[in-house]
C-alpha cells in the first residue's frame, strides 16, 4: 500500500518486450536505453553465430573486486552476458574475462596488474578470450596510460558510469570492424545521467541489492571514491519501488539498498524526498521481509532516520557507521563534519531507539600527522562503541586526494604497530559480542547449503551475523528461528527451533 492509502500499481514493460520492438534494420538509436537494447540483440545474433562456429558454449568470468556497489554493478554485467547468450565460469582462461576493479586503496589496484600479468598465458591459450575491465580504478586517467602501455592485451575499457555500454563495445570487439588489435576504451566522466531498465541480475533468488543513488559529493579529505564515481544523484522513488516490487514478485524477501551515503539520498531530486521517507515506502512492499542499507554517514544520519528504524518491523538490526577516526582533530582535517562526541552521542541515540542493533564500522590508521593522542581516541571509541565488528585499514595514499599533499605522513612502524594494537581490540570486542549472544533464538534467513560440510546450512540473522546450522536445501531462502549454540569468534553454530514464522 502506499502512504496515501491507496494501493499503489506501478506497471512495467518486462526487458524482453523492450528489446523485442527494437527495430535491427535500423541504424542504432541515438538514446538510451534504446541504444543498448539494440546493441544487445545485435550482440546476442554475433554470440550465436560464434558458437555455432566453434561449436561449443561462450563462456564469461567476472571478478569483483572492492564494494557492494562494485558487487552489485557485476551482477548487473552478468545480467547482459546472461542475455547475450554468454555461459557464467570460475576459469580465468574463459572467452570472456573481466575485471571490476577497486581504487579505494593501493593495493586494490596492485592485484588488478598481479592478475593482468597472468592473464598474458591464458590469453594465449584462448585466442578468443576477450579481456575487458572496468569499475573506479578505470576512472583514473594515469591508470588507463598504464594499462595502454603495459598490457596490451587488454581489449575493452569502460567505467562506472556507463556500465551498460557493455554490449556495444562488445558487439564492437567481436565483429572486429576496428581491427582486432584496437583497444576499446569508453569512460565518461562527470555525467549526471542515470540510465534505468538494464537487465537485472542477482546472485541469490530471495534477496538483492538496489543501487538508490551513485556518486558522493563529501571529499573526505583521503578518498578518491568522489573523483571517480562523480557527483551523488538519486534515482528517482518511483523507479527503486517499481525495482524492488519486481524483484519481490521474482521471489526476493530481502533487500539491501546501496550508496556511497545512504542519510543524503534524495537531495537532489526534482521533489527531494528524505531517505526515512523512501525507507518507509520500502517498508509497505508486501511480501519484502528484510530491508538492509549501506552505507551511513554519521554527519547525515537525521533523527527523522532514527525514529523510523525504531519502529520498522522490516529495517534489521544492523548499521554500519563508518568511525574513520576518533579524534575530532582529525576528523575535522578528514572533512568527515562531525566530532567524537557527535558520533558517541549519535550512538546512544541510536542504541536507545533500537536497543539490540549490531553496529559495525571503518577506521582508518595513519592519517597524515595522527598522533598518539589521536590515535588513544580512536581506541577509546572503539572500546566505548563496542562495535560488533570493524573493517579497519591502513591509510593510502591517493594521488589526486587533499591527504596525499600532506607532508606529515606517519612513518610505517609507527602505523603496522597501532594497525595491530586496534585490530586486537576489535577482534577480542567482537568475540566478546558474539559470546553475549549466545544462547539466544534468531531470525536466520537461510542462503546456502554450508560450502565444508553439506549436513548444514549457513545463513544470517537480521543483526547480520552468519550462522551455521544442521539443515536441507529446502531451507534456502527461507527465515527460520535457530538458536545460537556456541560462537565461534565471527560466527555461530546453532540449532532450528521448531516454530512456524
Ligand atoms: N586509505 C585507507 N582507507 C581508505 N578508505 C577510503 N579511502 C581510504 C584511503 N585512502 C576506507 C574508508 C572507507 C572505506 C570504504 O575505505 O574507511 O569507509
Ligand atoms: Fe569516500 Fe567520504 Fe564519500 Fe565515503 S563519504 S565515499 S569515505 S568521500
Amino acid at each position: 500500500m502506499a502512504m496515501n492509502g491507496k494501493k499503489e500499481v506501478i506497471h512495467r514493460e518486462g526487458m524482453e518486450e523492450k528489446l523485442k520492438k527494437i527495430d535491427l534494420m535500423l541504424p542504432p538509436p541515438e538514446t538510451e536505453p534504446d541504444r543498448q537494447y539494440y546493441f544487445m540483440r545485435k550482440l546476442r545474433e554475433q554470440v550465436s553465430a560464434m558458437k555455432k562456429e566453434l561449436g561449443r558454449p561462450l563462456t564469461a568470468n567476472i571478478t569483483t573486486f572492492g564494494c557492494q556497489m562494485n558487487a552489485r554493478d557485476s551482477e548487473k554485467i552478468l545480467g547482459i552476458m546472461r542475455y547475450v547468450g554468454y555461459e557464467e565460469s570460475d576459469s580465468q582462461e574463459a572467452d570472456f574475462v573481466l575485471y571490476n576493479t577497486c581504487t579505494v586503496r593501493e593495493n586494490a589496484n596492485l592485484k588488478v596488474y598481479g592478475r593482468l600479468g597472468q592473464l598474458k598465458t591464458a590469453k594465449r591459450k584462448n585466442p578468443n578470450m576477450v579481456v575487458a575491465l572496468c569499475g573506479c580504478m578505470m576512472q583514473e586517467e594515469e591508470v588507463v596510460e598504464k594499462i595502454k602501455k603495459s598490457y596490451r592485451n587488454v581489449d575493452i575499457i569502460f567505467g562506472t558510469h556507463n556500465i551498460f555500454k557493455l554490449a556495444e563495445l562488445l558487439f564492437r570487439k567481436l565483429s572486429d570492424c576496428e581491427g582486432n588489435a584496437k583497444m576499446l576504451i569508453d569512460i565518461w566522466e562527470g555525467t549526471t545521467e542515470i540510465v534505468e531498465d538494464l537487465p537485472n541480475e542477482r546472485k541469490y533468488k530471495f534477496k538483492g541489492g538496489v543501487n538508490i543513488m551513485f556518486g558522493c559529493n563529501n571529499f573526505c579529505s583521503y578518498c578518491i571514491v568522489p573523483y571517480v564515481r562523480g557527483r551523488e544523484r538519486s534515482r528517482e522513488p518511483e523507479d527503486i519501488i517499481a525495482e524492488i516490487t519486481d524483484m519481490v514478485n521474482d521471489g526476493v524477501i530481502e533487500v539491501m539498498l546501496l550508496g556511497q551515503n545512504v542519510n543524503s539520498y534524495g537531495k537532489n531530486l526534482k521533489h527531494p524526498v528524505t531517505f526515512a521517507q523512501l525507507l518507509e515506502r520500502v517498508e509497505q512492499i508486501e511480501g519484502l521481509k528484510r530491508i538492509r542499507f549501506m552505507t551511513s554517514h554519521p554527519k547525515d544520519l537525521s533523527d527523522e532516520l532514527i525514529a523510523v528504524m525504531g519502529r520498522s518491523r522490516k529495517i534489521c538490526k544492523q548499521l554500519h557507521l563508518p568511525l574513520q577516526s576518533g579524534s575530532s582533530r582529525l576528523l575535522k582535517i578528514m572533512n568527515r563534519h562531525y566530532t567524537k562526541e557527535d558520533y558517541l552521542l549519535l550512538v546512544d541515540k541510536i542504541r536507545r531507539a533500537v536497543p539490540d542493533i549490531s553496529l559495525t564500522t571503518d577506521i582508518i590508521v595513519g592519517f597524515p600527522g595522527e598522533t598518539e593522542e589521536d590515535f588513544a581516541d580512536t581506541m577509546d571509541v572503539v572500546e566505548r562503541v563496542g562495535y560488533d565488528s570493524a573493517f579497519t585499514f591502513i591509510y593510502s595514499k591517493r594521488t589526486g586526494t587533499p591527504a596525499a599533499q600532506m607532508e606529515n605522513q606517519v612513518p610505517e612502524e609507527i602505523v603496522k604497530k597501532r594497525f595491530d594494537q586496534l585490530l586486537a581490540a576489535v577482534q577480542d570486542i567482537s568475540a566478546r559480542k558474539t559470546r553475549e549472544k549466545t544462547g539466544s533464538v534468531q531470525e536466520v534467513l537461510v542462503e546456502e547449503k554450508n560450502k565444508q560440510d553439506s549436513s548444514l546450512v549457513t545463513g544470517r540473522t537480521s543483526q547480520n551475523y552468519v550462522v551455521h546450522f544442521p539443515g536441507d536445501a529446502s531451507f534456502i531462502g527461507k527465515i527460520v528461528p535457530v538458536r545460537l549454540e556456541e560462537s565461534k569468534g565471527f560466527y555461530f553454530i546453532g540449532s532450528r527451533v521448531e516454530q512456524a514464522r
